[in-house]
């Protein structure tokens, strides 16, 4: 018996990455996948990884930043597999810049893929995960929860969905769905290994968020997010989890 069985889970950035770790994980535990992702040659090869170690992955191919289609992505998991109990809201975007660099088009991307996508799917699959009593893990940042320089418009969007999160815990706390965040530092994923600083940057500005341990494998951050969404965690609603090995912790 897989703690997933019979559960469907709808993992937002599945492609790559935190969200791939994910997928494999709850896959392993019995979980139904739908992987939502823009990168479809990224869905295919997690899908056949799944599906070849005797696990079930359907994928949709879409932007989260879309509302429509986080709402299509929510009717697929829906009406392939009958039910949803489970959204990791995993699918980010950063870059570093400073802030005279800043773009009006930059910083709209930066908050409609990690702010507004978020959104947009809890708001399609809470009527699915009332039904289910399930669960929303979002994935913030340990930016959402520190000044952190060269990343100001990410990290006023990982501090909105670290409050989106509360937010949300709020409106739902009389009724059957728990929602919560992970908040990863450093993880080695292509999103970290293409981050560029840019030049001429001030390294003391970024001591306070290097910290001393070494980038989490995704794997790590896979193991705290499934259960976050899995019964163990039944007691858990507005948390927002540090998994960053120490680095807001001083
Ligand atoms: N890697 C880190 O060090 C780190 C640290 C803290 C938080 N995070 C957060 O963890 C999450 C996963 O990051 P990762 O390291 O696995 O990155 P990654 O780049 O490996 O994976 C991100 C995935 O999101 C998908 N994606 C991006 N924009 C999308 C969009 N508009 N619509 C649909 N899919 C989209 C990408 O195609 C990719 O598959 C992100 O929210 C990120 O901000 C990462």
């Amino acid at each position: 018996m897989g703690r997933f069985d019979e559960r469907v889970a709808l993992i937002t950035g599945a492609a790559s990455g935190i969200g791939r770790a994910t997928a494999t994980r709850m896959a392993a535990d019995g979980a139904t996948i739908v992987g939502f992702d823009r990168d479809d040659h990224g869905l295919a090869s997690v899908a056949a990884e799944i599906t070849g170690s005797g696990g079930t992955m359907t994928t949709v191919t879409g932007d989260v930043s879309d509302r429509t289609e986080c709402i299509a992505a929510v009717d697929a998991a829906v009406s392939t597999h009958g039910r949803l109990d489970i959204l990791a809201n995993v699918a980010g975007v950063t870059w570093a810049e400073h802030v005279a660099d800043i773009t009006e088009a930059g910083w709209k991307q930066m908050m409609d893929v990690n702010v507004s996508g978020s959104f947009w799917c809890a708001q399609a699959a809470l009527p699915h995960l009332l039904e289910q009593h399930g669960n929303i893990v979002n994935i913030a940042s340990n930016a959402g929860l520190m000044g952190q320089a060269y990343t100001v418009a990410y990290s006023t969007a990982k501090g909105a969905v670290v409050n989106m999160t509360r937010a949300l815990a709020m409106e739902y706390a009389k009724q059957p769905v728990r929602i919560n965040a992970v908040a990863p530092g450093g993880v080695d994923s292509p999103m970290s290994r293409d981050f560029v600083m840019p030049d001429d940057l001030d390294y003391t500005l970024m001591q306070g968020y290097i910290g001393f341990r070494s980038m989490a494998d995704p794997a790590e951050l896979a193991n705290v997010i499934a259960f976050v969404a899995s019964d163990e965690a039944s007691r858990m609603h507005g948390a927002i989890v540090s998994v960053d090995g120490g680095l807001t912790a001083g």
